[in-house]
């Protein structure tokens, strides 16, 4: 997947950039507050119709601006090359545009134009609460998994009826619940088997690239839990009905797929309690890196790949280390730094292949 080209107009402090990225590697310098990140928040906008820093999307339009818009020529590496555009508005409307068409759903981007950052807030993925997990794990199954969308939509369908009729007020009416309780473990259980694979994969991948890029430091296991006690209930039709009552009196739906977590464990314990700041950041770079072979692997598309001030975050022995793995797994990049001096020789002779950009205020100028 490469991006052919890049428009961006009023987005934070981006007024209007126009920009023509190298396929492989591109180094984005600018100051404290030059824009950056918000050139990196555009590509992911364009992606995933959010940004990763901000769950209001009014918050990067930029001020005395009613609407935002990104604008990229793609080219797929099975599909060849496609538009894609994005624009919210400031009264919340976001439409989105695949060659020319509107789309209906926002996640008809995502599909053409994968795209993998890894940022600050990222270390919410170790740190925070399981959504983000969960996340993580559907981006990955929806790439690489064709059942996964609708099944999916299926299970939430359900879910959603289960919810209002649990939170209805009203005494509940036990037949429709099992009605949706059927729905929900039918879908949830192939959500399970599909979820469950995927992280039997990402697990091996992370393990292949603990031991080839990380010298083995990665002390690392991880625990799928499903959002049901399997020990207990065979199926989740079986722990749904059980539970019913519970459900019932705490108006809630208590188990299931959408209870889901991938416990990420360092020597027995979560990583997020006992690793140091520098250690969570390993992990998740591994963590992203082994998505990103697998889905290469599985289905011959690299993502792009955004590396919010990459110099800052990583020391340079697994800077050198993540560039091992792209020289093998190669993506097109984007990595911001702060000063050309924190791109190092050793960097700019591994991305031999790729252009600079200085940012000022919003404004971009290819420099080499
Ligand atoms: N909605 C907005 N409108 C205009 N400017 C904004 C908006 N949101 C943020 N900014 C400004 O955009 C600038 C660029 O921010 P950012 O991309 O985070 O910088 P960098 O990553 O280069 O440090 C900052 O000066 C910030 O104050
Ligand atoms: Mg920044």
């Amino acid at each position: 997947m490469r991006l052919l080209s890049l428009e961006v107009s009023n987005l934070r402090n981006l007024q209007s950039v126009s920009l023509l990225p190298h396929p492989n590697t591109n180094f984005v310098i600018g100051a404290n507050g030059s824009g950056k990140t918000s050139l990196l928040e555009s590509i992911a906008l364009l992606s995933n119709g959010r940004s990763f820093r901000t769950p209001d999307s009014k918050k990067l339009i930029r001020h005395g601006s009613d609407q935002l818009v990104v604008f990229s020529a793609i080219e797929s590496e099975h599909s060849g090359k496609h538009r894609v555009g994005i624009s919210k508005s400031g009264k919340g409307i976001t439409s989105a545009k695949l060659d020319g068409k509107l789309q209906q759903k926002v996640s008809a981007l995502a599909k053409v134009f994968p795209v993998i950052s890894i940022e600050t807030n990222s270390m919410e993925l170790i740190e925070g609460g399981p959504s983000l997990r969960r996340s993580l794990l559907d981006w990955g199954m929806f790439h690489v998994e064709h059942r996964f969308l609708e099944i999916w939509g299926q299970y939430r369908a359900g879910l959603k009826q289960k919810n209002a009729l649990l939170k209805s007020g009203k005494k509940v009416n036990t037949t429709e619940l099992q009605h949706w309780n059927r729905v929900i473990a039918h879908f949830g259980e192939r959500l399970d088997i599909e979820r469950t694979q995927y992280c039997d994969a990402l697990i091996e991948q992370f393990g292949r690239i603990r031991h080839d890029y990380f010298e083995s430091e990665l002390e690392i296991q991880f625990r799928y839990r499903p959002g049901w006690d399997k020990a207990t209930f065979v199926t989740l039709e079986q722990c749904l009905s059980e539970k019913m009552e519970s459900e019932i009196q705490r108006a809630s739906c208590l188990y299931g797929p959408h209870r889901a977590d991938l416990d990420i464990l360092w020597n027995g314990s979560l990583a997020k309690d006992i690793c140091s700041r520098g250690q969570k950041k390993l992990v998740l770079y591994g963590v992203r890196l082994a998505q990103i072979a697998y889905m290469m692997r599985k289905t011959g598309v690299s993502p792009i790949l955004l590396l919010d001030d990459l110099p800052a975050e990583l020391d340079e022995k697994n800077i050198n280390n993540v560039i091992r793995f792209l020289k093998e797994f190669p993506c097109q990049t984007f990595i911001t730094a702060i000063s050309d001096q924190s791109i190092t020789q050793e960097m700019l002779s591994a991305f031999e292949e790729h252009k600079m950009f200085h940012v000022e205020h919003g404004t971009f100028e290819e420099i080499r």
